[in-house]
């Protein structure tokens, strides 16, 4: 498939996702979701990536769902409407939390409205200091609809959501990162560089690890207590198998045999920069 709205790029094991629509300020229009659909489902097969990058191209990260294509347009047309939000929603809420990558935003501009969805669903997200976000659907008479009512409550305090959702005012990549909707705001000039060395740092990792890091992570957070216990040690059953105990023969191994301090860095940092 090629894509209208999207750019795809790999390098050293780290997929870089550009939304490109920088005339509409990559507004995630009906196509731009079938084409993300298309592309995640792609990605999760690819073993030459590990980690994937998500930015947006100009000046924006991405301005929310695409009011007019998709709210207007689409208004008499229900069952297309019904088909976008079902993609719409699938993508960001569900997709990313459990795709196999490790996936980070990369906010470089405007991020609005359905945009703070896709920035939750990422494992990570680091953003410019001059980046401009907003729960704007206030200022046009709606509610942070869909996912992102949900999004937000997973990740900001009631005290944030409710005062950025309520006013619809802007702030930027500091505050952001502040109330945690972001891992760290950087000035733009060196957001890409910041952004892909934490990647490439990640890449570095053994893959069924880190696999394991997000999903222990992620249905731990939907579990009681004791059914994590038990999901964990049936997860580290499973990491044995998958990376034929690697982690107990090189990892503990190279430890104890004193060729590296896994306390200060993994054995990649060690010896060089090759990960194994
Ligand atoms: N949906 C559809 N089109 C959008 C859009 C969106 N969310 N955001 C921007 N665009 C379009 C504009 O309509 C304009 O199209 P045109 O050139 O055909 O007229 C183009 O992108 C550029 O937008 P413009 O407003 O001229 O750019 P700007 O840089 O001055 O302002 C924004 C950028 C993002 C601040 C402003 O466009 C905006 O407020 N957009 C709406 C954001 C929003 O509320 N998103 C939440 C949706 S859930």
């Amino acid at each position: 498939m090629t894509y209208k709205t999207l750019d795809l790029s790999i390098a050293d094991a780290v997929a870089t996702v550009t939304l490109n629509r920088p005339e509409k300020r990559n507004a995630m229009n009906p196509t731009l979701h079938v084409e993300m659909t298309d592309l995640l489902e792609q990605l999760r097969y690819d073993d030459a990536v590990k980690v994937i990058v998500f930015t947006g191209a100009g000046k924006a990260f991405c301005a929310g769902m695409d009011l007019k294509e998709f709210f207007v347009e689409l208004r008499d047309n229900p069952r297309e409407y019904d088909r976008i939000t079902r993609l719409a929603v699938e993508w960001r809420y569900r997709t990313l939390r459990y795709h196999p990558k490790i996936t980070i935003a990369m906010i470089n501009g405007y991020c609005f409205g359905g945009a703070f969805s896709f920035v939750e669903g990422c494992d990570l997200a680091i953003a410019a200091d001059e980046a401009t976000f907003g729960l704007s659907e206030i200022n046009f008479k709606m509610f942070p609809g869909g996912s992102v009512s949900k999004a937000i409550a997973n990740l900001l305090s009631p005290r944030d959501a409710l005062w950025y959702g309520l006013t619809g005012y802007t702030f930027d990549g500091r505050e952001a990162a502040r109330i945690g909707l972001v891992n760290r705001s950087f000035a733009l000039a060196s957001l890409r560089d910041e952004a892909i060395k934490v990647a490439r740092d990640i890449a570095g990792k053994d893959a069924v690890a880190l696999r394991a890091a997000k999903e222990a992570f992620r249905y731990s957070l939907e579990m009681s207590g004791d059914a994590a216990m038990s999901y964990s040690s049936a997860k580290e059953s499973e990491v044995v198998l998958r990376q034929n105990d690697a982690w107990r023969e090189e990892g503990i191994g190279d430890f104890i045999s004193g060729k590296y301090k896994p306390g200060l860095g993994g054995i990649e940092q060690a010896s060089g920069g090759a990960h194994r």
